[in-house]
C-alpha cells in the first residue's frame, strides 16, 4: 500500500507525540477508575489543526495518517495531558502569597487590601496581569476562573494578557462597596455599571468570558448583592464567583451583618446568586442543609486546599460534597493559596482528605484538574480533554523532573503510581512545556525532552 492511501489528516496539521492521558468522564474516587472514564496511550499522538484537536490516539495508528511533511514534536519521556484549569485564583494576589501569621479577616486587612489597592495604577495592573498569565503557563495552567480587583482596568489588563497568549480565561471586577479601605471600595450603582460595561466588552470576545464577582457578603451591602443578582438573572450564561463559609470568624460576622437570613448560604440564595453558573470558593464550615441546597441549585464549590491549610481556615469535606451530588472543582486560591501549581494543589487536597479520614485517588485528582474543572466552569465543550474540536491546550509533564521524582520513578510500575508521584512530589519543575491552542507558550529552561521533525514520511521518523 502506498503512503498516500493512508493519509487521512489534511495538510496544515501538526502533531505532538508522547504518553497521552485524558479523561472522558468522572473516574470516581475508587482505586480503579470507572470503565471508559479515561484514555491512555503509552505512545500516543495528538493531532492538531488550527489550534484545535483533530485526534488523539496511539501513535502507530495515527502517524501513517499524517500528510507528508507534517511536523511531529516528540516529547520523549513526557506525559501529555489537557492543560490544567484553576477554578478560583486571584490575579492581583501574587505578591500576597506567603504573608505571615494571620487568618482570613486579618490577612485581608493587613496584606491583601493594601496590595490590591496598588491596582489603581493601570501600568502596575498590566504588568502584574502579564506576570500572572506567564506564571499560570509556567505551572501548566491554561485556563481558569479569576478574581481581578475592584478597578475596571485590572479586568482589561487580565483579558488583554490572556488574549495576547491565546488563553481563554474567565474573570471579573470585584464588587465591594463596604468594609474595605476607601481606595478599594466601589459604589453600589457604580459597581453594577462597571460590571455590566466590562461584561459587554469582554464576555464572548474570542475565548474570554466575564464573571460577576461580588467579593463576599461582608464587603457588599444588600443593595449591591441585589444588583449582582440582577446582573446574573439578566445574563444566565455568565458565571458568578464569590467566597463562602471559609472561616469561623467570617461566618460569625456574616450572621451579624445579615441577622434576617438563616445561614450564610441563604444570604446568597436570597439575592439570586445561587445556581449552576455560580462557583463558591471554600465552603468548609457548612452543614447537610447547605449541601442539599447546593445540590438542588447546581451551585458549585471551588475546593482550595493550600489556602485552607495556610490560613488555618479548616478542612473541606470532599466526601460529603460528592455523596450529596455537589459539584466540586479544585483551585489554588493564590494568594491565600501557596502555589499556582495544580500538582501542589492536588497534593494538599490529598492531605486534607487524609486528615478527614478520606482519600483522593490520583485518577480523581487529575480528573478534577482537567475535565472536572472544565465541567465546573461550563467549558468542557472547549477544554479539559482531547476530544476532537477542543482547543489544543495541553501540558507536558516530566515524570523525572526533580531528584525526588527521578528516584521514586525507579520504583514505579503503573500509571496510577506515576500520577501519584507527580501530584505528591511534583511542582512547576515537572512542567516541561505548556501549549495554548496548539502554540507552545512555555518551555522549561534548558528543556531537552522535545525534538521536532518534519519527516517527508512521518512514519519513518517515528
Ligand atoms: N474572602 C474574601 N476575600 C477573600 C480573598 O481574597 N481570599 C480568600 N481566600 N478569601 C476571601
Ligand atoms: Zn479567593
Amino acid at each position: 500500500m502506498t503512503r498516500t492511501a493512508h493519509t487521512a489528516f489534511p495538510a496544515g496539521c501538526e502533531a505532538h507525540r508522547g504518553a497521552l492521558l485524558h479523561f472522558l468522564d468522572d473516574p470516581g474516587n475508587d482505586p480503579e477508575p470507572a470503565a471508559g472514564s479515561l484514555a491512555h496511550f503509552g505512545d500516543g499522538l495528538l493531532v492538531l489543526l488550527n489550534g484545535q484537536v483533530l485526534a488523539a490516539g496511539p501513535a502507530e495508528d495515527l502517524l501513517p495518517q499524517l500528510s507528508d511533511g507534517t511536523p511531529v514534536t516528540h516529547w520523549q519521556g513526557g506525559l501529555i495531558l489537557p492543560g490544567f484549569i484553576d477554578t478560583h485564583v486571584h490575579m492581583p494576589q501574587l505578591g500576597v502569597m506567603a504573608s505571615y501569621g494571620t487568618q482570613l479577616l486579618d490577612w485581608l486587612e493587613t496584606y491583601t487590601f493594601p496590595h490590591e489597592a496598588r491596582f489603581s495604577d493601570g501600568d502596575w495592573a498590566r504588568a502584574e496581569a502579564q506576570r500572572f498569565t506567564d506564571l499560570l503557563l509556567a505551572h501548566g495552567t491554561t485556563s481558569g476562573l479569576v478574581f481581578c480587583t475592584s478597578h475596571p482596568a485590572s479586568v482589561d489588563a487580565l483579558f488583554e494578557a490572556a488574549e495576547s497568549r491565546g488563553m481563554g480565561l474567565t474573570g471579573g471586577k470585584v464588587m465591594m462597596d463596604r468594609h474595605a479601605p476607601d481606595n478599594l471600595t466601589d459604589t453600589t450603582q457604580g459597581s453594577y455599571d462597571d460590571s455590566l460595561a466590562l461584561l459587554q466588552k469582554w464576555h464572548g470576545k474570542g475565548r474570554q468570558r466575564y464573571a460577576i464577582t461580588p467579593r463576599f457578603a461582608a464587603t457588599s451591602t444588600p443593595e449591591q448583592l441585589t444588583l449582582a443578582g440582577r446582573l446574573a438573572a439578566d445574563h444566565p450564561d455568565v458565571l458568578v464567583q464569590t467566597h463562602w463559609a471559609e472561616n469561623t470568624g467570617e461566618i460569625q460576622w456574616i450572621s451579624e451583618l445579615f441577622p434576617e437570613r438563616h445561614s450564610y448560604l441563604d444570604v446568597y440564595d436570597h439575592h439570586g446568586l445561587l445556581g449552576d453558573h455560580t462557583i463558591l470558593a471554600h465552603g468548609i464550615h457548612i452543614d447537610a442543609r447547605d449541601r442539599q441546597r447546593l445540590a438542588e441549585t447546581g451551585t458549585r464549590i471551588a475546593f482550595c486546599p493550600t489556602s485552607n491549610t495556610f490560613l488555618g481556615s479548616g478542612l473541606f469535606d470532599f466526601r460529603s460534597a460528592r455523596e450529596t451530588g455537589v459539584s466540586v472543582g479544585l483551585a489554588s486560591d493564590v494568594g491565600g493559596g501557596t502555589s499556582l501549581s495544580m500538582l501542589a494543589t492536588m497534593a494538599e487536597a490529598y492531605k486534607v482528605c487524609r486528615l478527614r479520614g478520606q482519600t483522593l485517588t490520583p485518577w480523581q485528582a487529575f480528573y478534577l484538574a482537567t475535565l472536572g474543572n472544565a465541567r465546573v466552569l461550563h467549558q468542557s465543550d472547549q477544554t479539559g480533554s482531547f476530544r476532537p474540536g477542543r482547543h489544543a491546550d495541553f501540558v507536558v509533564l516530566d515524570q523525572n523532573a526533580s531528584p525526588a521524582l527521578n528516584m521514586k520513578q525507579a520504583y514505579t510500575h503503573t500509571l496510577a503510581e506515576t500520577l501519584f508521584n507527580l501530584m505528591i512530589l511534583g511542582d512547576d519543575r515537572a512542567i516541561a512545556a505548556t501549549a495554548v491552542a496548539g502554540e507552545v507558550r512555555y518551555r522549561r529552561f534548558g528543556d531537552t525532552i522535545a525534538t521536532t521533525q518534519s519527516p517527508a514520511s512521518p512514519i519513518q521518523g517515528a
